[in-house]
């Protein structure tokens, strides 16, 4: 059954359909519910009407996230996405498509998948305007994308996430023509791991021009990207930081790497 949790604002252009941006990773743990909550409220931030659909509401991450932000809100004021969670098992294509239906006056609609392959997440992947691939920046979450020979530490065959999403883009081409714009990010960037860092920089661009994405500046590792999680906030909520804790730099820092995702994803016009 699809849930449902109205919070209405005005939509930019609500002739247009709205700009469908998922997150997808078949590897767990990723970042992609972060990183999905991040965006949608810098979208936010600029005034557009978002919608969050949460595909993994077993484990249920963005929208306790939403939750959380909705008890914040009851105190201070902090713009709010409308959200959705699907947990059915079944008719999950018209559930989608019925949920989608009713964010159709929303400039933008962010989907959080699970890390794990199902039939609903590849539904949800065949959805996408852009899709967005946050990877953990270790040879471990490349294996999803890629098998890589370990003498000449290069690409030997692109492997099961990167055949998931070549299927997802044949599924939307074929519901409506559409094109499918994948954008890797590498995430937790540590700032001592030159070595790895400098392996994982040249691997991921070798594969992005053999599988076709394109690859985002990375999003290092920072404690504020997982410690505002219980107020429902994010880095981007710099107000409504200031008015309770220290803002420290790497908040700045933060926002700077989610506005260079948006600018990337073509977002921040
Ligand atoms: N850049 C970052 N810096 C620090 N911690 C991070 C960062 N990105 C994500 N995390 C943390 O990593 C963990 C996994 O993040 P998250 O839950 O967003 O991943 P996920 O891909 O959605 O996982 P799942 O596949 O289980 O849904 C969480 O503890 C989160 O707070
Ligand atoms: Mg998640």
């Amino acid at each position: 059954m699809a849930g449902y949790n109205v919070c209405r604002m005005i939509s930019t252009n609500p002739q247009k359909p709205p700009r469908i941006v998922v997150f997808g990773n078949e590897k767990g743990g990723t970042g992609k519910s972060t990183l999905a909550m991040h965006l949608t409220v810098a979208l936010l931030n600029r005034g557009l009407s978002v919608a969050t659909i949460d595909l993994d509401a077993r484990q249920g991450t963005i929208s306790r996230y939403v939750a959380n932000r909705r008890q914040y809100a009851l105190r201070q004021s902090v713009p709010m996405p409308e959200h959705a969670a699907l947990d059915t098992q079944d008719n999950m294509e018209a559930e989608l498509a019925a949920i989608l239906d009713r964010t159709q006056h929303c400039a933008m609609v962010i989907i959080d998948t699970p890390g794990h392959d199902g039939a609903l997440s590849q539904i949800g992947h065949s959805y996408a305007d852009v899709l967005v691939t946050p990877i953990n920046d270790s040879l471990i979450d490349l294996d999803v994308l890629a098998h890589v020979d370990p003498h000449k530490q290069t690409i030997q065959r692109p492997s099961h996430y990167s055949e998931r999403v070549w299927k997802a883009k044949q599924i939307r081409a074929k519901r409506d023509g559409g094109s499918m714009d994948w954008v890797v990010v590498r995430n937790r960037l540590g700032q001592l791991e030159a070595r790895n860092k400098k392996l994982m920089g040249k691997l991921v661009n070798d594969l992005a021009k053999r599988i076709g994405f394109r690859v985002a500046d990375g999003i290092h590792e920072r404690v504020v990207y997982r410690e505002l999680f219980l107020d429902g906030l994010t880095a981007e909520d710099l107000a409504a930081l200031a008015n309770t804790r220290d803002v420290a730099m790497s908040h700045v820092a933060a926002r700077q790497e989610i506005r260079n995702l948006m600018h990337v994803l073509g977002l921040d016009t």
